[in-house]
């Protein structure tokens, strides 16, 4: 008779030495970003903020980060076609690191992602394909269409490789600021938030990683009240990014009983935090990448006297919603 199977250690996220190899891959391709500070924005919020500005990175989003990471290693697996489901910065940004390194991508797009999203994945050679986000499972969809074409499927956040990617954002942060109190990021399927608890870790740094979500996709709220992963039907936000039912199970395997609080802002502050980023600190950010600045911006999140580091995440906004956005 075989021995049982050894129960199943939770995922406990990239450790140093994978977020270490995770910075080697990219180095050279994604961009090293600048970390930005504003007095206004330390004058309005009590609070000592660092900004990463991820809106720089390569593709317009830190998802650089993790697709190419999840890329190369998916290359090294002889993997030479890749497939995605996605909103539209992870579409970006796997298409592009495909191209980079000669794999074919097929993603899966809502119908109602922004068109520049749809656009910029086209544009980097990607085979865009559909599906409607309130009706269809996109999963279902995607990992079919991947065992038929002999696909890989890359998740946009649940996997090693991705989280891994995503870490080496708030390590770049924490080895300019190493005495950070709270790290601020916002949340869809978790990678990023599952990045910055790894990195902290990584790094032997106090820092608190704390989550902001939109009120239409409040799940990791839910989440952390009830103590277990919870899904959420999604509505309307202007933070398409985080416009996801349910955090990855693998970010949450990472993220349970380390990060402690999360938040929501609602659209009215999120135009008021891309207004605020555009007109003081000269940066072009999209609604999901200004969610933590809109926490701090309208109080939500009070952390007076805190050193805060916030990762923004991304500035994929097309001009006319920009000019939308700022009316
Ligand atoms: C700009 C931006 N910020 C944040 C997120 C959320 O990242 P994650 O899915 O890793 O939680 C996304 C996801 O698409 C994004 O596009």
């Amino acid at each position: 008779v075989p021995p049982p199977p050894a129960p199943q250690q939770p995922f406990a996220g990239p450790g140093a030495g994978q977020i270490a190899q995770a910075a080697s891959v990219l180095a050279g391709q994604a961009v090293r970003t600048p970390v930005i500070r504003s007095a206004e924005l330390d004058r309005r919020t009590g609070a000592c903020v660092v900004l990463k500005a991820e809106c720089l990175q390569r593709t317009g989003s830190f998802k650089f980060r993790g697709a190419f990471v999840a890329a190369t290693r998916a290359r090294e697996a002889g993997h030479r076609h890749l497939v995605a489901y996605s909103s539209g910065n992870h579409a970006a940004a796997l298409s592009r690191a495909g191209r980079l390194l000669g794999q074919r991508v097929s993603v899966f797009m809502p119908y109602d992602a922004p068109a520049s999203k749809v656009e910029a994945a086209r544009s980097f050679g990607a085979d865009v394909r559909h599906y409607d986000r309130y009706e269809q499972d996109r999963v279902a969809m995607a990992s079919a269409y991947a065992a038929e074409h002999g696909g890989l499927l890359v998740p946009s956040a649940d996997d090693p490789h991705v989280i891994a990617g995503q870490a080496t954002a708030t390590a770049e942060l924490l080895a300019e600021h190493p005495d950070l109190d709270v790290v601020v990021v916002p949340v869809g399927g978790g990678g990023l938030m599952a990045g910055a608890v790894s990195a902290v870790l990584a790094a032997g740094s106090q820092a608190e990683v704390v989550a902001v979500e939109p009120v239409g996709s409040d799940d990791f709220v839910h989440s952390l009240a009830s103590g277990q992963r919870e899904s959420v039907t999604v509505g309307a936000t202007l933070a398409d990014g985080l416009q996801l039912a349910t955090i990855g199970g693998l970010p949450w395997e990472v993220v349970r009983g380390r990060v402690r609080t999360a938040v929501t802002v609602e659209d009215d502050g999120l135009r008021s935090a891309v207004a605020f980023l555009v007109e003081r600190v000269k940066l072009v950010v999209e609604p999901s990448g200004a969610a933590p600045v809109s926490a701090l911006l309208t109080g939500t999140l009070d952390l007076r006297s805190a050193r805060v580091g916030v990762v923004l995440s991304g500035g994929n906004v097309s001009p006319e919603k920009l000019r939308a956005l700022l009316a």
